[in-house]
């Protein structure tokens, strides 16, 4: 029997952490199946990219497509014209792409234009704001694609109505939940909450990314006089992305931040340090997709600050609260938290940590094989 090729596609932070169980699971399918790992190279500084492979026992990618950062037209062309070439000498029966990201776009349109079957891992997500440029990543990915894993049945309902054939959709779960699983002990061994002299339940932890809420002066400037504001009441944690902190040292911003004593400002964190601060946290202050889903899982308060969420089941069935961008919200909605206001722990069907084997499952019977 010949061997057959699945490409697993990665580019960005959030593809790292949702194909670590995936490539395992693959693995588990034996002999008859190859497994290509193709990065992309849009996010490429250790702490984005390398700190994620090595913590999460993700193998080093068998191809690196290098083409780093960019505008959206010119990454999403870049990506594609370099994965074509390698795609065409593969020959891949399969490509996989996971969440949302100009990378998961981009080599799912070039694989279905060169008549190669696609699966995408998150499918039928929605926000319903075409102004996101996930957003529009989410749709045409899941309208090139043959087979659509979905975390949760919100995303079965949007693929539907949007007309793709239900044989298309397998609801597996939450491949994201899979990883937080099998990394407690690497989250158990981080010191990261004592060494930034912390306690445990008297802390918010921050991150903020989404060129919506840092790319506009006036909107950062004002999330950053909110953040002073909450900062007097509890200490904030902040990770900071690459995009924010070119944002943040321009000059308005800058003196801002220069008068946050109670807000740690870091660089990106590797996986177990950032789950843990999450894990210790009295809260989670986000405008990311993901962390609403780790934030619900471990049944930590998440405050979105969007006016939408493509995860709406982390609302109705989780922690996460959309909190929208303005700041009385944004302060009074920490209030309610540290007043003890907060949704209770509930974990949705199937974000049980073994999403990942499901997808395989599927996958080995689309192939014929394992
Ligand atoms: C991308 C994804 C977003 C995801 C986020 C997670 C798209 C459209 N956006 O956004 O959905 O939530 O990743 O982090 O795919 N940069 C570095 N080092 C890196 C990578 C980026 O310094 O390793 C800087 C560059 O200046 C770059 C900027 O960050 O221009 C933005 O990077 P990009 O990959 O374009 O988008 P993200 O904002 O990271």
């Amino acid at each position: 029997m010949a061997v057959k090729t699945i490409d697993l596609i990665v580019g960005a932070r959030p593809n790292f952490v949702k194909v670590a169980p995936v490539y395992r699971a693959l693995q588990q399918l034996g002999p008859g199946v190859a497994l290509r790992l193709v990065h992309t190279g849009q996010h490429y500084d250790v702490n984005m990219s390398d700190s994620f492979f090595e913590q999460l026992n993700i193998p080093a990618p068998d191809v690196s497509l290098g083409v780093g950062s960019g505008e959206h037209g010119a990454q999403t062309a870049a990506i594609m014209a370099a994965y074509e070439a390698s795609l065409l000498q593969a020959r891949p029966a399969l490509v996989l792409v996971f969440g949302d990201v100009n990378s998961t776009l981009a080599c799912s349109l070039t694989a279905v234009k060169q008549n190669v079957r696609a699966g995408h891992v998150e499918a039928g997500l929605r926000s319903f704001d075409r102004t996101m440029p996930e957003e529009i990543n989410r749709v045409v990915t899941d309208h090139v694609c043959d087979l659509l894993f979905t975390p949760s049945p919100d995303g079965d309902e949007n693929l539907r109505r949007e007309g793709i054939a239900p044989e298309k959709i397998h609801r597996v779960g939450n491949v994201m939940i899979d990883t937080l699983v099998a990394a407690q002990p690497l989250i158990e061994r981080s010191t990261i909450t004592t060494t930034l002299g912390l306690r445990r339940r008297h802390f918010g932890v921050l991150t903020l990314h989404r060129p919506s809420t840092v790319d506009h002066n006036g909107s950062l400037t004002e999330m950053l006089e909110t953040l002073a504001t909450i900062s007097q009441r509890i200490p904030l944690v902040f990770p900071v992305h690459p995009r924010t902190r070119r944002r943040l040292a321009e000059g308005p911003h800058a003196a801002i931040v220069e008068r946050m004593p109670h807000v740690h400002f870091l660089d990106p964190l590797p996986y177990g340090d950032f789950l843990r601060l999450v894990s210790d946290s009295t809260f989670v202050l986000t405008d990311s997709g993901g962390i609403q889903e780790e934030t619900t899982y471990l049944g930590v308060p998440c405050l979105t600050a969007r006016a939408n969420t493509e995860r709406p089941i982390t609302v109705s069935e989780g922690t996460n609260v959309l909190v929208g961008t303005e700041p009385a919200a944004i302060v009074e909605a920490v209030g309610e938290v540290l007043d003890g206001k907060a949704p209770a722990k509930r974990v949705p069907a199937l974000w049980d940590g073994r999403a990942a084997e499901r997808i395989a499952h599927v996958i080995a019977q689309e192939l014929g094989c394992g």
